[in-house]
């Protein structure tokens, strides 16, 4: 492959501040050797940065009115912005980080590149799956996480745009977020698989039961055991679509395995589960893009977090035990 490292050191879309810090610590432990010694070519590793200098963390509104409107290539959303909802948190920041962030994926998509997008915190989805979507008019998601991301303003409990990046792309919320880099749906809600979630909000269970998404829970994961879920998974992404995109949230790996992350549940995928499940779809030849998130190295000490990034990535694109 010819790999395209995109960093994204942004935060804004979930509650604690921290998995900003993310790309940085992933690169710093090894990442880019690593993938070289699979034979990977890693081309220029590029940072996107938020067109505004670093916010604060803070509980009132932001101050819209009056910020410049940054970035390049207007999209016809950014035109006529809809009036912000002071329910969403951050929502000029998480918009202006993931219009960026998506010119950068299409760039590489287009260019016949693997995108590698390190995160930042699961809002940062919303621009990667945009700008595939560019490309992929028919992608297929893996999404692993604890958490659905399905919340609206409507049903979501905190106010945090990385719990709503997957009903974003569905084409459900706020469209700012929904027409973010192109028309809306980016993704049809059949070619979305959901595997570790262990907990959800009930608008989060009624939006699966109404759209019919795909969900490998971490009861079904005990159940049929990851092989399994996987050989499923893959039937289901790979029917009918161009490209498949695997989101990572490091947050479906068991807390014992990785602290280091904003909003833990316990009872997650072991190390090996999902290893196991990255070594599969490896070999599977059928991803195309990925992302990792949620890694926040100021919430652990050691560094583990990260560290499991890379090896989890690097099962993903082609690292083998023998
Ligand atoms: N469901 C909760 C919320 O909406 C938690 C979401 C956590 N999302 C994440 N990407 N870690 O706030
Ligand atoms: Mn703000
Ligand atoms: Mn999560
Ligand atoms: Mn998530």
């Amino acid at each position: 492959h010819l790999l395209n490292v995109i960093s994204v050191p942004f935060d804004l879309g979930a509650g604690l501040r921290g998995a900003s810090l993310g790309p940085e610590a992933i690169i710093q432990a090894g990442l880019v050797r690593r993938l070289r010694q699979i034979g990977h070519v890693v081309e220029a590793t590029a940072t996107v940065h938020t067109p505004q200098p670093p916010v604060r963390r803070h509980k009132t509104p932001s101050p819209a009115a009056g910020q410049p409107a940054g970035g390049p290539a207007a999209d016809p959303a950014s035109d006529a912005p809809a009036p912000a909802d002071s329910r969403l948190k951050h929502l000029d920041e998480v918009t202006a980080i993931n219009r960026e962030l998506a010119h950068h994926v299409a760039a590489s998509a287009a260019g016949g590149r693997f995108p590698l997008v390190l995160g930042g915190d699961h809002s940062l989805a919303i621009g990667t799956i945009s700008g595939l979507a560019q490309t992929h008019r028919r992608l297929g998601v893996l999404w692993f996480d604890a958490h659905s991301d399905l919340n609206t303003a409507d049903t979501s409990p905190s106010g945090n745009l990385h719990g709503m990046s997957l009903s974003a792309l569905l084409g459900k919320g706020h469209e700012r977020l929904t027409r973010l880099g192109g028309a809306a749906p980016k993704v049809r809600p059949e070619h979305v698989v959901m595997i570790g979630l262990r907990d959800l909000d009930p608008g989060e269970k009624a939006l699966i039961a109404a759209e019919g998404i795909h969900c490998f829970t971490m009861h079904d994961i005990d159940k049929l055991g990851m092989a399994q879920v996987i050989e499923e998974a893959i039937r289901i992404v790979s029917r009918d679509t161009d490209g498949v995109h695997v989101s990572f949230d490091i947050d479906s790996v068991d807390p014992a395995e990785a602290p280091g992350t904003g909003t833990p549940v316990r009872g997650g995928l072991s190390y090996r589960e999902a290893h196991l499940a990255l070594e599969l779809l490896a070999e599977a030849r059928i991803v195309t893009s990925a992302e990792f998130v949620e890694v926040n190295p100021a919430l652990e000490s050691d560094g583990r977090t990260a560290k499991l990034a890379v090896d989890l990535i690097c099962s993903l694109l082609g690292e083998t035990i023998l």
